[in-house]
């Protein structure tokens, strides 16, 4: 990797002892990105400690001084954390890359994911956005169907894991298993329902025109990535109870025939993009053994027969890895790569 700092970068993880945040720590050790001092931070520091390269990094109360000498900061701590602290990190000269939606549809933010659309990138002022889980897995299929015959429309249904909610949440699900083997009743403290029991078509807040919220930035956070603003694209969102890893059904009008095996020759020529299709194997991507991985799978590559050029197909992927701390890692290392780290912005 490339670096116009030879010694290695200040790097800080606001939400470090989350899934995520704690997920994004991992990656930056597991892809060797040249952090030359780890800053952990977190809503209180309550004398706890994050590992890092063999390391105990002490977790430190988040304030705005945190950033100051801070070169590339990872957020994971909630959209009002964001909010709040992204304009005195990107003030201080440090570049945020932030995981909550709180800047994802700003017109002056990058909305990036990593093999989709990295120049994107050349227009950061501060404050790079990552996208939604559900959205990162979907957008470089829907970029290479677009690169083989064109996009007209997209029907796409999550299966998304309780992991996607956060730590607590995967909590949750465990003790509504442990009440269920006892023959209890499952309540949830994280969700309106036991998810256990019943997938649950309501992820976070309900809009007015009967949509979710989650739903809604799937359509506009894929519409923006790749740079389609009037793409026709319509999504359900689903919380089902599996603790990891998001799964998604998607139909897609083409505007050009494409045969299935032209469409996993596309898929497959996407970097970070695994085609694992023999259905009479009995192969085809799971949610459990995509645990872990980097990697977006895909399968179930299909013609759909009720609109002319159709294509389906069933999209998997691990949403804590590539859904979250690793695209932010992947923009991280453009950052390096492009010489973008100090873009070009104003700095107070
Ligand atoms: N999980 C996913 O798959 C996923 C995917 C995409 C995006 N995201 C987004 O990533 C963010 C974190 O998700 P998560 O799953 O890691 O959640 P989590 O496990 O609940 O962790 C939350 C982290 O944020 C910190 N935090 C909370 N409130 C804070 C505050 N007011 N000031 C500073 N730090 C604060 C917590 O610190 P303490 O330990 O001190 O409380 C903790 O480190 C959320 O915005 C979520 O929407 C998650």
């Amino acid at each position: 990797m490339g670096s116009s700092h030879p010694d290695g970068f200040v790097v800080a993880v606001l939400g470090a002892t989350g899934l995520v945040g704690r997920t994004m720590i991992t990656v930056l050790e597991e892809r060797s990105f040249p952090v030359r001092k780890l800053v952990a931070l977190a809503a209180s520091s309550g004398d706890r400690t994050i590992r890092f390269k063999g390391q105990e990094v002490p977790v430190e109360q988040v304030r705005p001084e945190s950033f100051a000498g801070v070169d590339i900061a990872l957020f994971s701590a909630g959209g009002s954390t964001s909010l709040m602290y992204a304009p005195e990190a990107a003030a201080r000269g440090c570049a945020v890359i932030d995981n909550s939606s709180a800047w994802r549809m700003d017109p002056a933010v990058p909305l990036v994911v990593s093999q989709v659309n990295p120049s994107a990138l050349l227009d950061h002022d501060g404050i790079i956005a990552n996208p939604n889980c559900s959205t990162m897995q979907l957008v470089p299929l829907l970029k290479a169907l677009e690169d083989a015959a064109g996009l007209r429309r997209v029907v796409v249904a999550t299966y998304q894991s309780v992991s996607g909610a956060g730590g607590k949440a995967v909590q949750d699900l465990q003790q509504q298993r442990e009440t269920l083997v006892r023959g209890g009743q499952p309540i949830s403290t994280q969700f309106p329902h036991a998810v256990v029991s019943s997938p649950i078509p309501a992820i976070d807040v309900f809009l007015s025109d009967g949509s979710t919220k989650e739903e809604s930035k799937v359509v506009h956070e894929s519409r923006k990535i790749l740079g389609m603003p009037s793409l026709k694209i319509a999504a359900t969102a689903v919380r089902v109870p599996v603790e990891r890893s998001h799964s998604e059904a998607v139909h897609v009008e083409l505007s050009q025939p494409l045969t299935p095996q032209e469409a996993r020759k596309a898929f497959a020529a996407m970097p970070g993009v695994t085609v694992l299709d023999d259905p009479a194997g009995h192969l085809y991507p799971l949610a459990a053994s995509s645990v872990g991985s980097d990697e977006i799978f895909v399968g179930r590559v299909r013609s759909d027969q009720s609109v002319e050029h159709g294509i389906a197909f069933w999209v998997v992927s691990d949403n804590v890895r590539k859904g979250a701390a690793t695209n932010a890692v992947q923009i991280a290392e453009l950052l390096v790569e492009m010489d973008l780290v100090h873009g070009a912005r104003h700095v107070v």
